[in-house]
């Protein structure tokens, strides 16, 4: 009797002290497998007599219950701690705040051109584009430039160099937008064929242009916006009327002057700058030159196939970033080019 009371107690503690469930399996058959102490003690119940087998029986079975209870209560115990272990591992806690999504923003540049191009759309310029690596041919000769030209000398640029199968000779980062003309002019007079049914040309062309330049008002790369206006009896006067209408408009003022300045651009004659100045804040009475301009060289109609005895245009080339600068008053041009957050989500 003894012996088996302490068999339960030894049970209990055994399974007690264990934290393993396979190794809880291991001491259940110490106890209740085939050749466990309880198995043998009911082995050897045989063997007694018949008035102490009935007893002994009852007793061994009551002892086989109460380590199967402490089995099962064990079991459960680390069944409830793994579980409890494998929630605290992977706890996620739905109350941290959400990572969110940064706000962008458009580039100050980017909304200058936006704006510049909604406001030639609206009176009826399209826009047009060019690429940014472009021939010696494009930049320079067919605007009436040749090499040798003293005005190559104010185009510092990169050049691209040959490399095995591209044949890069003459291949540049083009310093203005303005061979985007010639690209435009060539394109229009290939889709409409002969002469007399082409429609007037209008159009505005932003982009990035690069020089070897670099200080607070100049940057290697920095963005134009050229204009092309060509049709039968363009004059000065629509250059005149078209460029102080959208200066007007473009800085939401009548209070600006717009000033007509002779210059020299290989690719018009008469050229010349235009210049602003504001009639009261902070830039009163200072002339800012925004822009180049003039009427287009009959050579360069010429180059873009144009007859320039029948045709004339205007052309301008302006500088969005100087605009840009203007208009929200910032007085270095690197800014916009740094990446700087603290700068660009000013204008978010
Ligand atoms: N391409 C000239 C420049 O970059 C500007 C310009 C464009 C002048 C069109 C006249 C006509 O300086």
């Amino acid at each position: 009797m003894h012996n088996i009371e302490q068999l339960v107690k030894d049970a209990a503690a055994e399974f007690a002290r264990i934290d393993d469930a396979a190794q809880l399996e291991q001491a259940k058959a110490r106890y209740l497998g085939k050749s466990g102490s309880l198995t043998e003690l009911l082995k050897a119940l045989g063997q007694l007599p018949a008035e102490e087998r009935r007893s002994q029986g009852a007793a061994i079975n009551r002892a086989k219950d109460s380590i199967e209870a402490a089995l099962n209560e064990r079991r459960e115990t680390l069944r409830r701690a793994a579980l409890s272990a494998q929630l605290a591992a992977e706890a996620l806690d739905v109350t941290l705040p959400g990572r969110g999504r940064g706000r962008g923003g458009l580039h100050p540049a980017t909304r200058t051109l936006e704006r510049i191009e909604q406001l030639f759309r609206s009176i009826g310029f399209e826009v047009a584009d060019g690429p940014e690596i472009e021939t010696d041919w494009h930049n320079f000769t067919a605007l009436n430039t040749p090499e040798n030209h003293p005005a190559r000398s104010m185009h510092d640029t990169f050049y691209l160099e040959e490399s095995p199968g591209v044949t890069a000779s003459g291949v540049l980062l083009r310093t203005h937008t303005s061979p985007v003309q010639i690209r435009y002019l060539q394109s229009h007079v290939a889709q409409y064929g002969h002469l007399a049914a082409m429609p007037e040309i209008r159009i505005i062309a932003p982009g990035r242009v690069y020089r070897v330049d670099s200080d607070a008002t100049h940057s290697p790369m920095f963005h134009q916006v050229e204009g092309l206006m060509v049709g039968e009896n363009v004059s000065f006067a629509d250059l005149k009327g078209v460029m102080a209408d959208f200066l007007r408009r473009f800085f939401e003022s009548d209070d600006l002057e717009v000033r007509f300045r002779p210059s020299f651009f290989p690719f018009t004659e008469p050229s010349a700058e235009i210049d602003v100045a504001f009639m009261s804040g902070a830039l009163e009475g200072r002339w800012l030159e925004i822009a180049g301009c003039g009427m287009v060289h009959p050579n360069v109609l010429a180059n873009g196939g144009i007859d320039p005895e029948r045709y004339t245009g205007f052309a301008f080339g302006m500088g969005p970033d100087r605009l840009t600068m203007l208009r929200y008053g910032i007085d270095d041009l690197r800014l916009f080019f740094d990446g700087d957050l603290r700068f660009l989500s000013q204008f978010r």
